[in-house]
Order: structure tokens, then sequence, then C-alpha cells
């Protein structure tokens, strides 16, 4: 079973939100992909955390491609969007109150209706080098690239960045630089996290 846990690295996805949302409110639709979503906690803190910085009206127009591999990860969630209490314990109280509900099984909470629908989950091979749309806002790929070879690395960065609009965002994890064939890319958009904006 994969690694993961809501609101994973919260100092990055809010740094994200508050640096993309002027560019992706720009569309009509906010094409998100996550790459390597393993079991959901993180597509699905990403939408709340965009979720608290726009309006309803708004949200509704986020559309969260959670993609990856091994499609056993995915379980129950996309049937329900549900999980056993204990996962959800380092959610902050008043976010939990707002976009949890009680499930039908006892012990797991039910994400809202309204977040569920901003996440759609697809198995997708990042190794494909196919990407699942080419028209992305922002792309998310974080914990998953240490995982390939380098030449694998140089690939999969090459593919986002033919998959992100102009101006498009990608972000990865702290600890993953970009590979020095890829900077030319992208720009950096903070020294504060590892975000950043499709060069053309
Ligand atoms: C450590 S988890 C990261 C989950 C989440 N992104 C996070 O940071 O919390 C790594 C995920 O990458 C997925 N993965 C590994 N190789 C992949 C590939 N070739 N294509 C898509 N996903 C892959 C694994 O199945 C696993 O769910």
């Amino acid at each position: 079973m994969a690694f993961t846990f809501f609101f994973r690295d919260t100092q990055t996805l809010e740094l994200l939100a508050e640096l993309a949302l002027p560019y992706l409110k720009r569309s009509m639709y906010i094409r998100i992909w996550d790459a390597g979503c393993a079991m959901g906690p993180e597509p699905y803190s990403l939408a709340i955390i965009l979720r608290e910085q726009m309006s309803k009206f708004l949200f509704r127009n986020v559309r969260i491609f959670a993609t990856d591999v091994d499609e056993s990860n995915f379980g129950t969630i996309i049937a329900r969007g549900a999980y056993p209490e204990v996962e959800l314990k380092r959610i902050p109280p008043e976010i939990f109150a707002k976009y949890f509900e009680p499930d039908t099984e006892p012990g797991y909470w039910r994400l809202t209706e309204e977040i569920r629908r901003a996440v759609q989950f697809e198995r997708h091979d990042l190794l494909s080098l196919k990407p699942v749309r080419n028209d992305f806002g922002l792309i998310l790929c974080k914990n998953v690239l240490l995982h390939f070879t380098p030449a694998q690395r140089i690939a999969v960065i090459q593919m986002f960045h033919a998959a992100l609009n102009d101006g498009g965002f990608f972000v990865t994890e702290q600890t993953q630089k970009l590979p020095p064939e890829t900077e030319s890319l992208f720009g950096a958009v903070t020294s504060a996290a590892q975000i950043f904006q499709k060069l053309n």
C-alpha cells in the first residue's frame, strides 16, 4: 500500500493555491492532473484547499484528474469517497467538520459531495508517456518521480510540459529538483517550494 496521508505537505499545497489560482481562474474549467495520487488523500486535500479559497460557484469548474498505475489503491474510494477515521486524524478540526460526514459504514467518514464531484480517479501509467489530456492548468506529481530512473524522470517531466497549457503550473515534492535537461522548460515561481511555471 502506498504511503500518503491527508494534508501532507500542506505548506506546498497552500502556497500553490495562492500562487496558481489567479492564473487558473482565467480559464472556464480548472483542469488539474494529480499524477500518482495513491489512495486519494492528496487530490482530496488539494480540492479542499482550493474550495477554501474559491466561491461555491467557481469551485464547480474544478476538475482534478487523479491517476495512479496501481488501481488497487483506489479500493472503495471511487465508489464512496470514504476513509476510516484513523486516517483522518491530521486534518484540522474545522476542515474536518466542514468537509466530512459520517459514512454508512461505522468508523468511516465520507467527503462531502461537492469535494467528491471535483475529483475523478483513473488508472494511468506515467511511463506510457501518454498524458491523460493535454489542456491542464496544473500538474501535481509528488513522491513519485523518485521511483524512476533519471532518463524516465526526464521523459515524464517533458510529457508534463507538453500536457500543460501555456503558463501552466507543475509541482513536485521539496526534495525533487528538476533535472538539468528539463530546466529550460519551466521557470521557478518561488524559492519556498518546488513550484514551476511552463515556459514556451
Ligand atoms: C508514495 S505514493 C505518493 C502519493 C502522493 N502523491 C503523495 O505524495 O502523498 C507513490 C505513488 O506513485 C504511484 N506510481 C508508481 N509508479 C507509477 C507509474 N509508473 N505511473 C503512475 N503512478 C505510479 C504508486 O502506485 C504510488 O501510489
